[in-house]
């Protein structure tokens, strides 16, 4: 779903009236063919079906490439590329005819450019395996989605950055322990996640940077007898280098448990983020309230309006932690080069680029809809004790040690709770404090206070806004490059 190009047909398109002489791969060593259990359990054309577009990319860099070095011939290459691009037709339009023999994309392509274009066909295979072609077709898959996982990442700090900047003065509590602390800016709050998915998006770059190698060429393990030259094809995929070493090339996933990992913190700070909204749109808190469109009923009772985009986004997180743990171990125990298990990559990967997509579209929907509840919010962030530890700053400033200071606010504070007086009245009555120190007790005062570099107050918070909105922008650029 987050691939733009067009929906690739169903599985309804598995026929099987296939062609006479369809066979395997391997059919020449082989005097049987497979088993229907064979064919049932090791089939990924449910899912690698998906690699369509990347796959036709790979082959046709490695036809250009076997025409320059000499193994095919001009005629040759121009029918497998008119093939290749008959495939790339009836695959859009979903035409595309697949047979029970068609394990992968892979062998599905290859038997139809064989079927179009003949004896030329037969050659598009010349010094390739599957196990270099599978790797090159992920890379170029991660290359193009990862890029559409960051653009919908902008897209949901953009709406951030919006609501911090609508948020102007507003403030509530901030918590520790999920008890109110200090009191912060809205804005501050909202920014605050924003940065953690400016980390999200600069650990995408950084795993695309290192995916950016391409293995074809590599062959089954070792390279080839026929002079293949790997660089061609690196150069024509538009991939900053070629593998160094064939086996590490054909046996590497490092890059999709990369992109896992990527993912699922990314879904960790998505579920972050649910578990504020939900909080918050609880009666308890009363902070927000969710548009209709971005929110469900209920089936039994009337009243109720859920926040089940929040909650799912919080879900789902156990589930694209487990797509990264599960292949981790698939991968612990391979010895190199293949081996089938690699097959297990797809599903987790594409299962979490999925889901993480959605989220973030959810997410982005649920955010720019939100209705901010400030009276509430601000309301609870008015309580005296929040300002105790601007008390304790304030007799620091008159010279109080700290500790000191601390003990006399804490013992102020234990007294209103215990004695049930007005936090105010004990501290007008403190000698160390007195009537100096109520206006730290007035409503907003302790925000206004927070003037620190990158701290909860309307000063650090502007400058904060212009640094998120100039990341953004720089970000976007990149995008576009
Ligand atoms: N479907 C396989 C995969 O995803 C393609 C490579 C198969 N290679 C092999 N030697 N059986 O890994």
């Amino acid at each position: 779903m987050t691939d733009d190009r067009p929906e690739q047909p169903s599985e309804s398109s598995v026929t099987d009236a296939a062609p006479a002489d369809a066979q395997t791969l391997w059919h020449g060593r082989f005097a049987d063919g497979p088993s229907d259990a064979l064919l049932a359990f090791s089939v990924s054309l449910d899912f690698d079906r998906r690699l369509a577009a990347d796959d036709l990319d790979g082959s046709r860099a490695h036809v250009a490439m076997l025409a320059e070095v000499g193994l095919i011939n001009g005629d040759e290459r121009a029918a497998i590329v008119d093939a290749l691009a008959t495939v790339e037709e009836e695959i859009a339009t979903g035409e595309f005819v697949f047979v029970p023999t068609d394990e992968d994309i892979h062998t599905a392509v290859e038997r139809r450019v064989a079927e179009i274009a003949g004896p030329a066909g037969a050659k598009l295979h010349t010094g390739r395996s599957r196990n270099d072609q599978i790797t090159t077709d992920l890379r170029l898959f991660i290359r193009r989605e990862g890029r559409a996982q960051i653009r919908r990442l902008l897209d949901l700090q953009a709406v951030l950055v919006q609501r911090a900047q609508e948020a102007g003065d507003a403030y509530l509590p901030g918590y520790t322990h999920l008890q109110r602390a200090q009191p912060v800016l809205l804005a501050h709050h909202l920014l605050a996640h924003f940065w953690a998915l400016s980390r999200d998006v600069s650990r995408w770059w950084d795993a695309l940077e290192r995916l950016d190698v391409s293995p074809l060429g590599a062959g089954a393990l070792a390279g080839s007898s026929l002079p293949l030259d790997p660089d061609l094809t690196a150069k024509a995929l538009g991939f900053q280098f070629r593998f160094a070493n064939s086996l590490d090339a054909v046996g590497d996933r490092d890059y999709v448990a990369e992109c896992l990992f990527v993912l699922a913190l990314s879904q960790v700070h998505l579920s972050r983020i649910g578990e504020e909204i939900t909080l918050w749109a609880s009666d308890e808190f009363g902070f927000v309230h969710l548009a209709d469109a971005f929110s469900t009923g209920s089936s039994m009772m009337p009243q109720k309006k859920n926040p089940d985009i929040a909650e799912l986004a919080r879900g789902k997180a156990g589930r694209l932690i487990g797509n990264l743990t599960g292949f981790l171990a698939t991968l612990k125990g391979l010895p190199l080069a293949y081996n089938r298990d690699l097959q297990e990559d797809k599903e987790p990967l594409f299962d979490a680029m999925d889901q993480h997509a959605r989220t973030l579209d959810a997410l982005t929907g649920l955010l720019a809809t939100i209705e901010f509840d400030v009276e509430r919010m601000q309301a609870a962030a008015d309580g005296a004790a929040v300002a105790a530890t601007d008390l304790a700053e304030h007799l620091v400033v008159e010279g109080v040690p700290f500790r000191d200071a601390h003990a006399i606010v804490g013992k102020l504070v234990r007294q209103s709770i215990e004695r049930g007086i007005p936090l105010s009245e004990l501290v007008e009555t403190e000698p160390t404090l007195g009537r100096d120190a109520l206006p730290l007790l007035e409503p907003g005062a302790a925000v206004r206070r927070r003037t620190t570099p990158g701290g909860g107050g309307p000063g650090p918070v502007a400058v904060q806004l212009v640094a998120a909105q100039a990341k953004l922008a720089d970000e976007r650029a990149r995008l576009v490059d």
